[in-house]
């Protein structure tokens, strides 16, 4: 079979269309890119101005361009484009996460009906290849569950945060300046763009699309003096995971929050930009992807990566949609969490099955217990207004509370 000869059009010419521009400049990769659509007419661009255009239909309307790279930052605006694009026969590689996860039921159904590929490796965890893996080798594989550090921008915050003690807004600022932080950075510090890609992943793993809107979601915008102290007393770290896994045969569940993780834990030492991904199987038990997630280089490796794809016409396949008794998914779990509270009528709105271990001094307290998800899926609007913060201990959500024969233990300064 010989190749299919690339001629791209390019959206976006930011950190990583340049990143992947720079990629093309430095290897012998064979595809020639013939526009490049941007958004401002007044920025100065550093490469040949000919290359660029400031209407989409300059490339969408263009016959002789097979495949539309699309790398900018308005998931409105990118849906829009990676449509017109399908409907034209192109073949399309994205990184935008939002807009997939937001329109991934259609697009895949776009994609068996115009025959075109869709691909979007860069989309989940940067450089690291999991969405060919988990749609290609685990395909017949018994998985447990697929987890980790889907957020770059976060979890470079934290390990500033944490292991360099400097300030939250300063470990945000130098995160944007590094091109890691998407436009809004609440994406990222909020748990929205590691619960995007937890769908793309979900939608690969286990053959279902999932409603982002649908997922418990809570970030690390809380995160006080008190909670890193607590994690150093500790010895933990604290990491912003996604999780989705089996709660048995035929069940799901899935969530997105700040998590104590031990110096045992596969994560613990996966710091800065790189994100890290735990998949857990029947047979090949755990096995662990780290990688760059963020920075227009390690992005652009996994664009290269699909484009190059796109040479002989591969796609995903989603088989596992096909399964005959096909997953559901459930929130009916229970977990183990750290809430720590400033003002004691904020614990208010939480509803503990048990507390094993309270805190209660001057300026701030905490509970650590179980709680059912279902609850916190109550009370998620609330969380991020309240001066508490939420992190999950332990190793998974369960389908029953622990029971646990230890005594509760209080603890109180007055
Ligand atoms: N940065 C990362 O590390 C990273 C990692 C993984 C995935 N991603 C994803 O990759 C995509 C691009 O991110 P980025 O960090 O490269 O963004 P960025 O640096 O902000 O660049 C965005 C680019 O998109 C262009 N643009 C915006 N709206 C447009 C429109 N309507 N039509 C044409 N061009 C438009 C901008 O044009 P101007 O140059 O004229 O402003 C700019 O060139 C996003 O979906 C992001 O989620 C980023």
């Amino acid at each position: 079979m010989n190749d299919k000869k690339l001629r791209i059009g390019l959206f976006g010419f930011g950190c990583v269309g340049q990143g992947l521009y720079d990629i093309f400049t430095q290897t012998a990769f064979s595809a020639e890119i013939v526009k490049i659509c941007v958004k401002d007419p007044s920025k100065q661009r550093p490469i040949a101005a000919d290359y660029f255009t400031y209407n989409a239909d300059e490339i969408l309307e263009n016959p002789s361009i097979n495949l539309i790279v699309e790398l900018i930052d308005d998931a409105e605006a990118a849906y829009q484009i990676v449509k017109t694009a399908m409907l034209a026969g192109k073949d399309v590689v994205t990184a935008n996460k939002k807009m997939l996860a937001l329109h991934l039921d259609e697009l895949i159904a776009l994609q068996e009906e115009t025959g075109t590929s869709l691909l979007y490796e860069a989309a989940a965890c940067g450089s690291i290849p999991i969405v060919r893996n988990l749609a290609e080798y685990y395909d017949n594989e018994l998985l447990h569950s697929v987890s980790g550090i889907f957020n770059g921008s976060s979890n470079y915050i934290l390990t500033k945060v944490i292991d360099e003690k400097r300030s939250y807004d300063e470990a945000l600022a130098q995160a944007q300046d590094l091109g890691f932080a998407e436009t809004d950075p609440t994406l990222d510090v909020a748990g929205y763009d590691a619960a995007y890609k937890l769908c793309l992943l979900t939608a690969q793993a286990y053959g279902i699309v999932v409603s982002p809107a649908s997922i418990f979601r809570y970030g690390i915008q809380g995160v006080g003096q008190e909670d890193i102290q607590y994690a150093r007393e500790k010895g933990y770290k604290i990491k912003l995971i996604a999780y989705v896994g089996k709660i048995d045969e035929q069940t799901i569940t899935l969530l997105v929050m700040p998590h104590f993780v031990e110096q045992t834990h596969y994560l613990f030492d996966v710091n800065y930009e790189y994100n890290g991904v735990i998949v857990e199987a029947a047979f090949s038990d755990k096995q662990t992807f780290v990688g760059k997630g963020a920075g227009g280089h390690p992005t652009g490796s996994a664009v290269l990566s699909d484009i190059s794809a796109c040479r002989y016409n591969y796609k995903y396949e989603y088989r596992k949609r096909l399964r005959p008794q096909p997953l559901h998914v459930s929130q009916e779990v229970f977990l183990e969490v750290y809430v720590r509270y400033r003002n004691p009528e904020d614990m208010e709105i939480f509803n503990f099955v048990e507390v094993k271990e309270s805190f209660h001094g001057q300026s701030y307290g905490y509970h650590i217990g179980t709680v059912r998800l279902t609850d916190l899926i109550a009370i998620q609007d609330t969380l991020e207004k309240r001066e508490v913060f939420i992190a999950h201990l332990g190793d998974k959500p369960q389908k029953e509370p622990t029971a646990d024969k230890q005594q509760k233990k209080v603890f109180s300064i007055a």
